[in-house]
C-alpha cells in the first residue's frame, strides 16, 4: 500500500564528477520495472548537475537543507523555490547533524517544513534519539516531541505527502544498526502518534524511512518490518553497487 522509498543522503561528500558517475551508475543498475521510489540527495552545489545526470526521472533528486525565507539577505542560504527551480523534488529537513551539529530546533525545522510544502517539495523530516536518551527510556517521548514540534501546523492533506525518517543518532555512521525489532517498535509508535495527531487514514499513508548504518546485508530484514517503508542511507549510498543492493532488498 505504501510505496517503498529509498533515499541516499550523500552529506558533504563527492566531487562533481564522482556525483555524476554515481547517479549514472545507479540509473543504469535500476531495473526497468523498479517498484521502489529512489532519490539521491547530493550537496547543494551539485544539485543542478545531478538533476541533469539523473536522466529520465527514475531517480528523484533532493537537497539536504533549505532556509525558510523565500529570498533576501540571507548570505549562504538556499531557498525552497531555488530547489524547485533546479528540478529537485525532495528536501531532507531536521537531520540529526542539522539538529546536533548546527543546533537546529524543531521550531526552526517546522518553518522549513512549511516553506518546503509551500514550494511543492516533499520534505523528508528526520527524528531520532541520542544514545543516552535510549538508555534512559526516553526514545518514544523524544521522537514524539520532535514530530509534534517539526510538523506543527501541517494539515492532514499536507501530512500525507510528508516522508518521516527515524534515525537513531547512535546508529548513524557508526555501523551499529538498530535491530529490526528496535526500529519497528519506534516506527509503530510513531504511526500511533500520527494517528493521534491526525487520524488513522493519514497514519496509514505516511511513509516512515529508517536510517542509521543501513547496508545491503541488513536492508531486507529492516525493510520487511510492517511499519518500515524505506531507508535514508548515508555511507552506503556513496557507491552504486551498495545503494542498488539496498534498493534490491526493499
Ligand atoms: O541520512 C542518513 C543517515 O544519517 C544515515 O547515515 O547510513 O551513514 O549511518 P549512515
Amino acid at each position: 500500500m505504501r510505496r517503498p522509498f529509498i533515499a541516499g543522503n550523500w552529506k558533504m561528500n563527492s566531487t562533481r564528477a564522482e556525483g555524476i558517475a554515481l547517479v549514472q551508475g545507479i540509473a543504469s543498475g535500476l531495473p526497468a520495472d523498479c517498484s521502489v521510489e529512489v532519490a539521491v540527495c547530493p550537496p547543494a552545489i551539485y544539485l543542478d548537475a545531478i538533476v541533469a545526470a539523473a536522466g529520465d526521472g527514475k531517480i528523484g533528486v533532493g537537497a539536504q537543507n533549505i532556509y525558510f525565507e523565500p529570498s533576501g539577505a540571507f548570505t549562504g542560504e538556499v531557498s525552497a523555490a531555488m530547489l524547485k527551480d533546479v528540478g529537485c523534488q525532495y528536501v531532507i529537513l531536521g537531520h540529526s547533524e542539522r539538529r546536533h551539529v548546527f543546533g537546529e530546533s524543531s521550531s526552526l525545522i517546522n518553518k522549513k517544513v512549511h516553506a518546503a510544502l509551500a514550494a511543492g517539495l516533499v520534505p523528508i523530516v528526520c527524528v531520532g534519539e541520542l544514545l543516552e536518551e535510549r538508555e534512559t527510556n526516553k526514545t518514544a517521548d523524544v521522537v514524539a516531541e520532535q514530530f509534534y514540534g517539526s510538523l506543527a501546523g501541517v494539515s492532514a492533506e499536507q501530512m500525507e505527502t510528508v516522508v518521516l525518517a527515524y534515525e537513531p543518532v547512535w546508529a548513524i555512521g557508526t555501523g551499529k544498526v538498530a535491530t529490526p525489532e528496535q526500529a519497528e517498535q519506534v516506527h509503530a509508535d510513531l504511526r500511533k502518534v500520527i494517528a493521534a495527531r491526525y487520524n488513522s487514514a493519514v497514519a496509514d499513508k505516511v511513509r516512515i524511512q529508517y536510517g542509521g548504518s543501513v547496508k545491503p546485508d541488513n536492508a531486507t530484514e529492516l525493510l520487511s518490518q510492517p511499519n518500515i517503508d524505506g531507508a535514508l542511507v548515508g555511507g552506503a549510498s556513496l557507491k552504486a553497487d551498495s545503494f542498488l543492493g539496498i534498493i534490491a532488498g526493499a
